[in-house]
């Protein structure tokens, strides 16, 4: 099972890339709304470069995923490309939203954690932008993962540049997130437990049992003095005519054997963020949900939303909406 979650990260990647070559990714200046519009753009200004570095360096070391790369991209569907979109803008504005809403004094330190980081580069574009408030930025994934991570970051001159340049702050940990202690130890070992730390989990939970995520966060949430988590995942739908979830779990079930045991339990926005509301988590938390198709319609400028249907002929808004609408973002701050 470890190796079928793993590959997941191919399709993330893929996704990603896809979302660069065909323009959705860097958003245009003035995109997404209550977000300071400088620092986003500076976020994205590497964006392409990176990735597609990281693409042609993958080629050699893996190719069969190098493979399924090519396939995505020369298929390349509209509202998966929307989608990316959201959910990268979605997870980037919190994180960018919360550095400057609750940490705008420029001398205050942060941490990030990337949990099922996979061949995600938010490190480099993090910390080339905030470079001397983070003090560390750590990668966590199962140790294949990480092992590839490696070796495509070390073949490529300018990933391994930036890898090195940042020495001192970059940490790829191995690790499986339902070993919690180990988990723990791992993080105690490499982070200051006082200081704000950003938990990211992108498409991670829904891999992990409703027992194993629990754990997690509430080891996190009572071990941590302060912190923000961001996380983003598929819901299942919990209106009893919503077979979304239902298909979406056979779907995978039966292409790929994989599981998301969680899809019908968090299946909405009401009950997804119980993880982090659990009695035992000695914090107060304060949690902000919403699904893709409220952040287009709260935070996608309208001018921004006319370019993205003009990157793709997109007919099926209906379709776009539906999928959307059972993806969510989940903002919690605790002790902030
Ligand atoms: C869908 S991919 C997402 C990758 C990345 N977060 C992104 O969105 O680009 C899921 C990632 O979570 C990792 N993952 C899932 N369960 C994990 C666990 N128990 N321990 C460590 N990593 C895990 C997988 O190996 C994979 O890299």
């Amino acid at each position: 099972m470890e190796r079928i979650i793993q590959q997941t990260d191919s399709d993330a990647f893929a996704s990603k890339l896809c979302a660069i070559n065909y323009k959705y990714l860097p958003p245009t200046p003035c995109a997404i709304t209550g977000t300071i519009d400088d620092d986003l753009q500076s976020l994205y200004q590497n964006i392409a470069t990176l990735h597609i570095d990281y693409y042609h360096n993958l080629k050699e070391e893996n190719r069969n995923v190098y493979g399924k790369i090519n396939k995505l991209m020369r298929n390349p569907f509209p509202v998966m490309n929307y989608g990316t979109y959201l959910r990268t803008m979605a997870i980037d504005s919190s994180i960018i939203n919360y550095i400057n809403n609750e940490l705008p004094l420029k001398e205050t330190k942060f941490q990030i954690v990337n949990f099922g980081s996979g061949s995600d580069l938010r490190f480099i574009q993090y910390l080339e932008k905030f470079n001397k408030r983070i003090s560390k930025f750590i990668d966590l994934d199962f140790k294949d993962a990480i092992n590839l991570k490696k070796k495509i970051l070390s073949k490529s001159n300018l990933l391994n540049q930036l890898v090195t340049k940042y020495n001192d702050q970059f940490i790829m940990l191995e690790g499986d997130l339902k070993d919690i202690t180990t988990t723990m130890k791992q993080l105690v070992q490499n982070l200051d437990l006082t200081i704000p730390t950003i938990f990211i989990t992108e498409c991670v939970l829904c891999y992990m049992t409703q027992i194993d995520s629990q754990n997690l966060i509430t080891k996190i949430m009572n071990n941590f003095q302060k912190g923000v988590w961001v996380s983003y995942d598929p819901i299942g739908g919990s209106n009893p005519n919503d077979k979304f979830g239902i298909i979406m779990k056979r779907n995978l079930l039966e292409s790929r054997n994989l599981d998301m045991p969680t899809l019908l339990i968090y299946n909405s926005k009401s009950n997804y963020p119980d993880r982090w509301n659990l009695d035992n988590n000695n914090n107060s938390a304060s949690i902000d949900i919403r699904d893709m198709w409220d952040f287009v319609s709260q935070s996608i400028t309208d001018k921004e939303q006319k370019r993205l249907r003009s990157l793709q002929f997109l007919d099926e808004i209906e379709e776009l909406k539906i999928m959307q609408s059972h993806y969510v973002i989940l903002n919690t701050a605790w002790n902030i």
